[in-house]
């Protein structure tokens, strides 16, 4: 028998990818495929990329660059190592990737995944490079091996949702992963019952658009993710369910009630605005208003009055003037965020603000990037400082760095830090705060 092939994949950009990187992992893993430690070890290295922000595309080529004499001295000694370059720069870039990069040996866009194994083998029989980016009509959640089954983390994510019909004007998703697809409801509860009884107690569910998820229940009800979090919650050692990430217009009634009435659905929201003045709302396709923001978030608040919010932002969007931009740092004082994301605005190609004419110059985006993030700081340093003195229950996830220690998560999804038995892993058990750093607690464990 010949010695299984070893894999290594570099994974760049959102929780998504992520996941489809272990998705990719476990689809070759049945074609026999090992992890690597490291590009020099392995048969077929995969770059799975992002092409969100930034000279996404430039990161992927330089990364390829470094790979050539990798490559090539594992030839020279008679080994092989097939490159592949999966995700969204992809399936934005399809063919020009093997123009720039001859030695690529796949070019993999995140609806094909399945087909990965397939394509290896074919590049390696010498049929030379395989590309595949097409929107496929089949389901491609039909093929994928949903969880990863060699991990056995407490806590997991689970994919309910894909692509996103949104179209926001800087946005390239639409584009790169496609029109809106729910998974049925019943597959979804399925495979949450098998993480559940492979030892996972919170599950995050993962989506672009993760709250337009529609499906239908019994009966043939239309459900909504509201729906879905309910029936989920019904399952008997799931102790915590989240969600991300959502669009301001699609927190319908019944995810806001679920909120309010599912104890296991926690207390943290990922609720991206991008701006606060209506001109660049409007003009970033968002079809929302500031004030129908707020009193989004007011509903929300009423509901479940200790939920934490985060919010990504865009500073610097075509036209934005500093009236603008005053106007997202006003939204974000009447908001009060726990945690938040803030970019400034790079054109993506393809996209219908790319070609703007009233680009805002760099300095500017910087100056404004960084009044933003010193009052985004200000606010997080707020809610952890809040957080001391209390007491809170902590999902223990993992060792940490130090012996003796471990690291769980809050509701509000900060690590915490603190002295604890292994033993404790996956439970749930009740931290006394006694100091915070930047995204994390420092607690106690409470007898
Ligand atoms: N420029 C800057 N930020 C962007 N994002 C998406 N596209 C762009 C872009 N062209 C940000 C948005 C989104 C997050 C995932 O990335 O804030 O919510
Ligand atoms: Fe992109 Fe999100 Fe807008 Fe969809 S809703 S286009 S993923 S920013």
């Amino acid at each position: 028998m010949s010695a299984p092939r070893k894999l290594w994949i570099k994974t760049y950009g959102c929780q998504m990818n992520v996941y489809d990187s272990e998705r990719m992992s476990s689809a070759l893993a049945a074609a026999g495929y090992e992890q690597g430690a490291s590009p020099e070890d392995a048969d077929l290295v995969i770059l799975n990329t992002c092409h969100i922000r930034e000279k996404a595309a430039e990161k992927v080529y330089s990364d390829l660059g470094r790979l050539r004499p990798l490559r090539a001295a594992k030839e020279a000694a008679g080994g092989r190592m097939q490159i592949a370059v999966a995700g969204c720069v992809a399936q934005a870039e399809g063919a020009e990737i093997l123009r720039r990069q001859p030695m690529v040996d796949l070019v993999v866009g995140p609806q094909a995944y399945h087909r990965l194994p397939a394509m290896a083998e074919r590049a390696a029989r010498g049929d030379g490079p395989q590309i595949d980016t097409d929107f496929p009509e089949e389901d491609k959640f039909d093929h994928l091996p949903q969880a990863p089954k060699a991990r056995r983390a407490p806590a997991a994510f689970l994919t309910v949702q894909e692509g996103c019909d949104k179209f926001c004007a800087f946005c390239v998703v639409p584009y790169t992963r496609g029109a809106e697809v729910s998974r049925p409801a019943a597959r979804i509860l399925s495979e949450a019952r098998e993480l559940v009884d492979r030892g996972v107690v919170e599950i995050t569910l993962l989506g672009q658009n993760v709250n337009a998820w529609h499906g239908e229940g019994p009966g043939g009800r239309a459900w909504g993710l509201g729906d879905l979090v309910r029936a989920l919650a019904e399952i008997e050692g799931l102790a915590r369910i989240r969600y991300t990430t959502s669009h301001p217009n699609d927190m319908d009634d019944g995810l806001i009630a679920a909120h309010a009435e599912v104890p296991k659905l926690m207390p943290y929201l990922h609720l991206p605005v991008q701006a606060g003045s209506d001109r660049i709302l409007k003009a970033m396709n968002r079809r929302h208003t500031a004030a129908d923001y707020l009193r989004l978030v007011a509903r929300i608040r009423a509901a479940r009055p200790d939920i934490a919010l985060s919010g990504d932002f865009i500073v610097g969007f075509p036209g934005e003037t500093e009236a603008d931009f005053e106007a997202t740092l006003t939204l974000v004082r009447e908001v009060g965020y726990a945690s938040a994301f803030s970019f400034k605005y790079s054109a993506r190609p393809g996209t219908p603000a790319a070609d703007a004419a009233s680009q805002v110059p760099e300095p500017v985006k910087a100056e404004r990037l960084a009044r933003l993030q010193s009052l985004l700081g200000e606010q997080q340093a707020a809610f952890q400082a809040g957080c001391v003195g209390r007491e809170m229950p902590v999902l223990i996830e993992k060792p940490g760095r130090h012996a003796g220690q471990m690291v769980g998560r809050s509701p509000w999804l900060q690590a915490v830090h603190l002295a604890a038995d292994a033993g404790l892993l996956g439970r749930i058990v009740p931290v006394a705060i006694e100091g915070v750093g930047t995204n994390s607690l420092a607690g106690r464990l409470v007898a």
